[in-house]
This record gives structure tokens, C-alpha cells and sequence, in this order.
């Protein structure tokens, strides 16, 4: 990883972030884990959303994260991206993070490139924003307004606003949800894509059980406010939705969602 410090959301936990950094032999500190979460609780008028939950990610490690509609998945993101800091527990996550949505969020008054940029501190030239846009196939738009992009261009523009924070950790909260079924193929093409030649870290929330398969090193469900099961995913990619192993995974997973495979079927 470009960056070895882990910061805590939570300012207490300064001392367990020593503990997940690893010292190489050459001296260097290494993270052991991109993302360390011990004992979270987040809790909305007196109710626990998310209650004593547990999770660790590897460096460049794939997650994707499934569970029921109001379970607390998008409460986690926010809490890693540190956008919500109202937490009991540990959350250690990379300096580097980015974290992009399902709407893009794009400000419609500034041009593609320069949305690109905003926020990124040091006032970086034009030139990073035309290297992000040319990774997602959106550097012929770099001067269009956001209004006149398509669904999967502003996505795209929103992966480039994330990429250009060279994260370590790659936050995506259903981030194809709003795509039409080929745009939502070619996108999530994108990101394998980009996450191998990247090599971060990404936690993917999705309630695509395809998609969770098609991507993941490993898929988490998510109930009761904790990481209720995980499901490590060992089919070599470029992954093929035919083969039989596939159709196993996502079966095993549509039953731990509580859907009804056979009445799927029929
Ligand atoms: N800012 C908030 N204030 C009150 N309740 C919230 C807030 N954010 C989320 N919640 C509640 O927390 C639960 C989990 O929400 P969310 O994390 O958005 O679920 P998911 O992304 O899994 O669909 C829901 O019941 C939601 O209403
Ligand atoms: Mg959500």
C-alpha cells in the first residue's frame, strides 16, 4: 500500500492502531489489515444499527457486502469512510480512502474534470483529472457538464473522483444500483478491472448476489447488526457465471439472504 499509517475514526482507539501495523524487515511499517473494525456499535434513537460488529480486510482484498434493505450497511460505509463518527468501538481504516455512491453526487455547475478534482487537496492540475477520466473510459468528456452525461458516464465520473485519491481502500455504497442491466455489466467490468490494476482495497455493498460473486474474494452478509456470515469466493477470474460452482455460491448465499432458490426456480 502507498500509505502504511492507519488513522482511527474514533481518536480513542490511537493505541490498537499500533497493533495492526506489522514492522517489515527492511524496517518499514506495513498495515497488517486495510480495514480493522473491533467491537463497532452505532445506534439511532436508543436502537443498535450496527451491535459490537467485528471486521477485518485485507490489503487489496475484495469484499463485497450483501444484506437485507435497512440492515446497516450503508450506517458501515459512512462509519469507514468517516463521514459518521458518532461510534462506540475500533475503526481503523487507511489514510487513503475513497468512497463512492449510487448517486454520483456530481455538482452540476462545475465540468467534468473539475468535479473530478474537487475537494482533493494541493490544487492538482487538469492532467490528474485527464489521467482518472482516461482509466474509466470518460476522457472524450472531460469538459461536458455533469447534466449531460449518461447514468454509467456520471458513474464513471465518480469512480475517477475516487481514483484520483490513489486510496487504499475503495469504499462503494450500490454503486451500479441505478444502471440499466448492459451499462451495470460493463461498469462492474470497470471495476475488477481497475481494482487489479490498483491493487487496493475495496468493500463493495451491494444486494446483487451475482455481482457480490462475480467480484468478491470473499462475500459477508450482514444481519442483526453484525457480519452474520462469510462466504470466501475461489474461482479463478476471469469468472464465468456459468459455471456450476458459480450457480452453487449464489445459491448458498440467496439462502442465507432468506430467498427461496427453489421458488426462484420455479
Ligand atoms: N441518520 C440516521 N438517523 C436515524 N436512523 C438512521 C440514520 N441513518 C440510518 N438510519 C437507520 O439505520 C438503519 C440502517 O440504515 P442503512 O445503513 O441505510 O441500511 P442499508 O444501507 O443496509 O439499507 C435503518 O433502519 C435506517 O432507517
Ligand atoms: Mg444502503
Amino acid at each position: 500500500m502507498a500509505t502504511d499509517v492507519h488513522r482511527p475514526v474514533n481518536p480513542k482507539a490511537d493505541q490498537t492502531a499500533q497493533a495492526t501495523q506489522a514492522v517489515r524487515a527492511n524496517g518499514t511499517v506495513q498495515a497488517a489489515q486495510a480495514v480493522h473494525v473491533e467491537g463497532l456499535t452505532r445506534s439511532f434513537d436508543g436502537r443498535a444499527v450496527i451491535d459490537r460488529l467485528q471486521l477485518d480486510v485485507r490489503p487489496g482484498e475484495f469484499v463485497a457486502l450483501l444484506g437485507r434493505s435497512g440492515c446497516g450497511k450503508s450506517t458501515l460505509l459512512r462509519i469507514l469512510a468517516g463521514l459518521d463518527r458518532d461510534i462506540e468501538g475500533t475503526v481503523l481504516v487507511p489514510r487513503r480512502k475513497a468512497v463512492a455512491f449510487q448517486a454520483p453526487r456530481l455538482m452540476p455547475w462545475k465540468k467534468v474534470w473539475r468535479n473530478v478534482l474537487l475537494g482533493l487537496p494541493g490544487k492538482p492540475g487538469r492532467a490528474v483529472a485527464e489521467q482518472a477520466l482516461k482509466e474509466v473510459g470518460l476522457e472524450h468528456r472531460t469538459d461536458a457538464w455533469p447534466k449531460t452525461l449518461s447514468g454509467g458516464e456520471a458513474q464513471r465520473a465518480s469512480l475517477a473522483r475516487a481514483l484520483v485519491r490513489e486510496p487504499d481502500l475503495l469504499l462503494l455504497d450500490e454503486p451500479f444500483g441505478a444502471l440499466d442491466a448492459l451499462t451495470r455489466i460493463k461498469a462492474q467490468r470497470l471495476v475488477g478491472e481497475l481494482w487489479q490494476r490498483r491493487g487496493c482495497a475495496v468493500l463493495l455493498v451491494t444486494h446483487d448476489v451475482e455481482e457480490a460473486v462475480l467480484l468478491a474474494d470473499r462475500v459477508l452478509v450482514m444481519d442483526d447488526g453484525v457480519i452474520a456470515h462469510e462466504q470466501r469466493i475461489d474461482i479463478d477470474r476471469p469468472r464465468d457465471i456459468t459455471d456450476p460452482r458459480f450457480a452453487e455460491l449464489r445459491a448458498g448465499l440467496l439462502e442465507r439472504l432468506g430467498v427461496d432458490t427453489a421458488a426462484e426456480a420455479a
